[in-house]
């Protein structure tokens, strides 16, 4: 059944158990017009073409496929990045990770690393925050880094450089004053993992060998020869990994380390320090 108006649309969508919400950014996003169009004029006669994509999306979030896939688009902090099912779909608790590099004391044009940056949101955060920085990100995956090049092309032109890398492996014997990193880090068959993450983001984006901390184990093993005198790393991980992140920190030599909590009091980044 085609909709004919924004009205029905809302109502056929409601009745397959969408969320309010989703429908109407999804009306909006097929028909091209604001959402306080959606709530406003539902009286408006959607075009026929506009009726089908939408009822052919709606099915689509109605099985579980993330809105941001639909969309294609997704926000965090105050950029709006292009998303696709090749990329994670950046989360609001890793602003945390970036609002925390911000307000450390680091040199005016401060050298840093983003390792494993899947859309590029958290270095293009960081990049329209502090345009002096500069920045690297790294993703293993051609297919990220292919939607990350289109984020920087339109949100913060060569303001990032890209390369692709099985995190430190291609890169020259550079130090940086920063290294961060939300990495896979959800151990395979984790009950806590909503199924459909599972079902549509990448596994390369999600999952990590040894309950989770393989690759966290990595990245805290090479922090020491990457950083410079009193550089900083931080890493997000999951809500009941951050003691094990504490102690792979520790354990490598790095000083100040201490996890964060997000909103809810949950730990969610750690921090380290390289000695002076
Ligand atoms: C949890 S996602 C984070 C994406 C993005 N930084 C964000 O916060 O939205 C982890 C990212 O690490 C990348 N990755 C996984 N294994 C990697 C490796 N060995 N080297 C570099 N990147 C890797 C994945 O492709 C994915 O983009």
């Amino acid at each position: 059944m085609a909709a004919a108006t924004l009205g029905e649309a809302m109502r056929h969508a409601r009745g397959l158990g969408l969320a309010r919400l989703d429908a109407e950014l999804l009306l909006a996003h097929v028909c091209g017009i604001p959402r306080s169009r959606v709530v406003a004029r539902p009286e408006q006669v959607l075009e026929a073409a506009c009726g089908e994509r939408f009822l052919e999306l709606a099915d689509r979030r109605a099985l579980g496929e993330p809105l941001a896939y639909l969309t294609g688009r997704k926000g965090f902090m105050n950029i709006e990045l292009e998303v696709t099912a090749d990329v994670l779909i950046p989360r609001p608790e890793t602003e945390l990770l970036v609002t925390t590099a911000l307000t450390l004391p680091l040199p005016e044009r401060a050298c840093v690393l983003e390792l494993g940056t899947g859309s590029g949101a958290i270095a293009l955060a960081l990049a329209q925050a502090r345009p002096a920085w500069g920045i690297l990100a790294t993703d293993v995956s051609p297919a990220a880094l292919a939607v990350a090049g289109r984020n920087v092309s339109r949100i913060a032109p060569a303001r990032v450089r890209l390369i692709g890398s099985d995190w430190f492996a291609a890169l020259a014997p550079e130090r940086f004053d920063l290294l961060l990193a939300n990495p896979p880090y959800v151990a395979a068959g984790d009950p806590e993992l909503a199924a459909d993450v599972a079902a549509h983001e990448p596994g390369l984006a999600l999952f990590a060998a040894e309950a989770g901390l393989a690759d966290l184990a990595a990245l805290a093993a090479a922090a020491p020869e990457r950083l410079r005198p009193d550089g900083f790393i931080l890493l997000e991980h999951g809500h009941r990994q951050g003691g094990a992140v504490r102690r792979l920190l520790h354990a490598v030599g790095l000083k100040q380390v201490r996890s964060l909590t997000d909103d809810a009091a949950k730990e969610r980044v750690t921090i380290a320090r390289q000695p002076p």
